[in-house]
């Protein structure tokens, strides 16, 4: 069994665009900038926000952090997305989700500018990916899809069963490895919370991608021998041994499920440091504006 470590792979692609960084400094070319939108003060939002600023910094990215309160008005946040649009020093931006519930998600991320969608949540980065022409891919997909490259997995032909079905992971995570590349060219099968039988249909998988949203949900017995398991999950649990006073698991019973698994991605280490290294090979090619 082999640890897939998304820290090894993470930092990795961070000392690639601090290289790439160094040689646009050189020929006197456009530094990225990347710019986050934060709306309110929900802790959880600020800490991811913070530490995708701070990636920025490591690589020699130019960041913008746009702090807005809770109580802006959805009119005023689309303004805010459009000088964000027409600012020609920034390449890329995201606005961190979720926003406040007067506020409609889906509107706010169409009212971004494809060429600046360094997410890939709008209808017309999905649209291209969809279509296999570049664009940018949602974080968390396109991490999965590099610590497969990364560890060389074979996946031509492979049977890829995914659980969940969600917008930014499940759906296009599917999409991914069903394409005509590698990684890709898999059978895949979705799964989602209305699935029969699911136990049946994971045992058959080469490469399980568990994005279900339940802590520890896949077990020993839903696993074959020698199979690719990549873990999406990531919750809280209290433990008193902690300093924190809690621990984080995944969406897989990793105790049991390791010693099954030819590889595995642990929680926490895993898929998570993955998803801002996305980000940040996303604003580079939106410096390139090919999306
Ligand atoms: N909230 C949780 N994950 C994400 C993400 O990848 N992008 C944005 N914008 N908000 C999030």
């Amino acid at each position: 069994m082999k640890i897939i470590s998304g820290i090894e792979v993470s930092d990795k692609i961070k000392s690639d665009i601090a290289l790439e960084v160094e040689a646009i400094k050189l020929r006197g070319g456009k530094v990225p900038h990347l710019a986050a939108v934060l709306v309110g003060n929900d802790g959880a939002s600020q800490t991811y926000v913070n530490a995708k600023v701070k990636a920025c910094e490591k690589v020699g990215f130019g960041s913008t952090l746009v702090e807005l309160p809770a109580t802006i008005s959805e009119t005023d946040l689309l303004n805010e997305i459009e000088k964000l649009n027409n600012n020609k020093e920034i390449d890329g931006f995201i606005v961190q989700l979720p926003l406040p519930k007067h506020i409609n998600e889906q509107k706010v991320t169409e009212a971004i500018s494809p060429l600046k969608d360094v997410d890939g949540f709008h209808p017309v980065s999905l649209g291209k990916m969809v279509l296999n022409l570049p664009s940018f891919l949602p974080a968390t997909p396109y991490g999965i899809v590099e610590m497969l490259r990364h560890y060389n997995i074979s996946t031509e032909g492979k049977h890829c069963v995914v659980i969940g079905r969600s917008n930014i992971v499940g759906s296009p995570m599917s999409i991914l490895m069903a394409r005509n590349t590698y990684p890709g060219n898999c059978t895949v099968t979705l799964t989602h919370s209305k699935t029969q039988n699911l136990a049946e249909i994971t045992k058959q998988a080469d490469i399980l991608i568990v994005a279900i949203g339940k802590p520890e949900f896949l077990t020993a017995n839903m696993v074959k021998e020698g199979a690719t398991v990549i873990d999406v999950g990531i919750h809280r649990i209290e433990d008193a041994t902690k300093k924190s006073g809690f621990r984080l698991i995944g969406d897989v019973k990793f105790d049991e499920v390791a010693p099954k698994c030819a590889f595995i991605s642990p929680v926490p280490g895993g898929v998570g440091p993955m998803t801002i290294a996305s980000l940040l090979k996303n604003t580079l090619l939106a410096v390139r504006r090919d999306a």
